[in-house]
Order: C-alpha cells, then sequence, then structure tokens
C-alpha cells in the first residue's frame, strides 16, 4: 500500500464527534464527519469538491487534449478524503466534459482509493445505504456522451444523464447500457439544463438528499448562479500552475462572473493539513 501523508486538523468550528466516521475513516481524516441529509425541499443537500493550485487552476488539460492528471500530482490523502464525500453522498454530479476528458474514470468511492474500499463500505452501511453506490449524474446540454466510458458498464452503478431536448433528441435512438436513464430536464433558457428542476427531479425521483458536486468548473459555476451550494472541501495544492492566452488554463469557477456585491461569501468550517496540501472547507452563503 502506498504512504498516505497523514491529515492534521488545524481548525474546526463545530468539532464533529469522531464516532460519525467509521474508526478506520476518523483515523484517516483525524476527526469525524457531520453533512445533514436535507429531509424536505425542493433540493438535496449540495457538497462541492474541487482541488486547485495556489493560483486557482483546476486541470492542466485543454479542451480536446489528452488528460493531463490531477493538478499539483496525484495526492493520495485528496483521494481519501475525495472518496468519504462519495461515499457521503447519495449522488455524485458531473459535467460531461470531465466524462470527456477524464476517460475512464468511475464516480465510486472506491475507485479513488482502493486501499479504503471496505471502510467506505462501512460507512455507506452505517448511513443506511447497504451496499449501493452513490447514483453518477452526468450533466450534458449537447446529449453527446460516450456510452462506451466505463461510467455505463460498472456493475451496480446506477447512472443518470440529466440533459435538454437537445441531448435527449441526439441520445434517443442510442441502445442505453441497463441501469442508465436519460432524463429531460427544463432549460435555464440558455439552453442549458437548469440546475433547480434537476435537483427537483433528483429529490423526487432518486430520493437524493446529499448530492456531492464534482465539477467541473462549467458545472459549478451553474449550480452557484442557481443558489445551489451548501459546502466546498477545496485541496490547495502546493504548486503554482500559470496561464497565459495560448494556455487559458481553467481556474474554479468558469462561465459566470458576479458583481462584487453578488458574489457568493464562505465561512471557513475546517482546516486540515497533508504534507504540503491544505484541506479547507467552507459553508457557502452564510457570513458576509
Ligand atoms: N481539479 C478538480 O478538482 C477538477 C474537478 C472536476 C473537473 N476537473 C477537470 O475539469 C476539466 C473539465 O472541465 P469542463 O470545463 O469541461 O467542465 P465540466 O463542468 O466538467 O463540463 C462541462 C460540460 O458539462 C455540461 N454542463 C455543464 N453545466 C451544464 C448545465 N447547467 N446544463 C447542461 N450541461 C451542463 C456541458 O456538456 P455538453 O457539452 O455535453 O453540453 C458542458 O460542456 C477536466 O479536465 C477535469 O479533469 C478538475
Amino acid at each position: 500500500m502506498r504512504v498516505i501523508d497523514a491529515i492534521h486538523t488545524l481548525y474546526e468550528r463545530v468539532p464533529a464527534p469522531a464516532n460519525s466516521l467509521p474508526p478506520a475513516l476518523a483515523s484517516a481524516y483525524d476527526g469525524g464527519l457531520v453533512v445533514p441529509n436535507r429531509q424536505s425541499g425542493d433540493r438535496p443537500y449540495v457538497l462541492v469538491n474541487f482541488i486547485e493550485t495556489l493560483d486557482g487552476v483546476i486541470s492542466y488539460t485543454q479542451p480536446g487534449e489528452p488528460f493531463q492528471g490531477t493538478v499539483g500530482g496525484k495526492s493520495d490523502t485528496d483521494h481519501m478524503v475525495m472518496g468519504i464525500l462519495r461515499a457521503r453522498a447519495d449522488a455524485v454530479i458531473f459535467g460531461a466534459g470531465s466524462l470527456r476528458e477524464d476517460k475512464g474514470h468511475i464516480h465510486t468511492p472506491a475507485f479513488v482509493s482502493p486501499p479504503h474500499a471496505d471502510a467506505y463500505a462501512a460507512y455507506r452501511g452505517s448511513l443506511g445505504y447497504g451496499s449501493t453506490l452513490p447514483i453518477s449524474v452526468v450533466m450534458s446540454a449537447s446529449g453527446q456522451i460516450d456510452l462506451s466510458e466505463r461510467t455505463f458498464h460498472t456493475p451496480d452503478l446506477r447512472v443518470v444523464i440529466v440533459t435538454t431536448s437537445t441531448g435527449e433528441g441526439r441520445l434517443r435512438g442510442e441502445a442505453l447500457p441497463p441501469g442508465v436513464d436519460v432524463r429531460l430536464v427544463a432549460s435555464a433558457g440558455d439552453g442549458t439544463v437548469d440546475v433547480r428542476a434537476m435537483l427537483r427531479l433528483l429529490v423526487d425521483d432518486y430520493g437524493v438528499r446529499v448530492a456531492l458536486n464534482e465539477g467541473g468548473p462549467l458545472v459549478l459555476a451553474s449550480f452557484l448562479a442557481a443558489d445551489a451550494v451548501d459546502e466546498v472541501f477545496l485541496t490547495l495544492a502546493p504548486q503554482l500552475a500559470g496561464r497565459t492566452v495560448e494556455t487559458p488554463r481553467r481556474s474554479l469557477v468558469e462561465g459566470v462572473a458576479f458583481a462584487p456585491k453578488l458574489a457568493p461569501n464562505a465561512q471557513l468550517l475546517s482546516v486540515k493539513q497533508a504534507g504540503n496540501h491544505l484541506f479547507l472547507r467552507y459553508a457557502i452563503g452564510i457570513g458576509a
């Protein structure tokens, strides 16, 4: 097994009881994790998880290029945390862009941190999920989805493609693998999926109470614009990527530019450190 940098909790606004995670994960995470279920209302509780460089770059890959790897290099500790967040969620939401660029990636807890597979399963069992995996939710306006991707052929992984009438038209007639749904969602008016309508669908038809948004930056922008983010888990990788006009590397949020007075505010919930990586947790929309 590879050595994972130990996490140290530096700050926690409200300490979580250690028994909120199974012992193996509480030890790996240096403490517990409490994420509320949203039991009512028209959307689930929404977590976001990203890793970025110190200068805010989330990907070295330019659109259309082969995947260049995770920013800051692969951090086993970051992957372990990502697995905990996936294990906590009913659904993991991501954009078709991530599916196209990060080929072969499966959005399950154990895929990102195989040594913790048993601990993730124990955690989901304790949360009442039994042996089910979090649903993968792919957002696409165009419907340009490669249905031969591994995501659509992983046993026991339920997948929902949420799309517009354009995307549904493109996907109609394609042979869908078992366990894959294509769901038409109202358009936001700009040809993309209305995030609020999609979240209501996930609550009503799939029983989703906690959703993990794994981006990319266009998906995160549409969630922020819809005021549909509760928390952001942000890993700061100890690296400076830079960007030029010719290499316009993407940052955390792309496709929306908030006026200063309307930019969502964040309240710091916790800070953890592993080696030179920082693990930040924020509540969004509080503490203006
Ligand atoms: N550092 C990190 O933590 C992190 C996290 C996630 C992703 N990434 C990286 O980010 C890159 C992908 O970025 P990206 O710019 O392509 O962003 P993306 O957000 O992954 O995907 C964008 C695509 O998602 C679909 N989409 C987004 N919002 C939508 C909406 N409201 N309604 C309907 N469809 C929507 C569209 O698909 P269609 O074109 O099909 O309409 C859009 O082109 C990859 O390299 C990935 O590895 C990094």
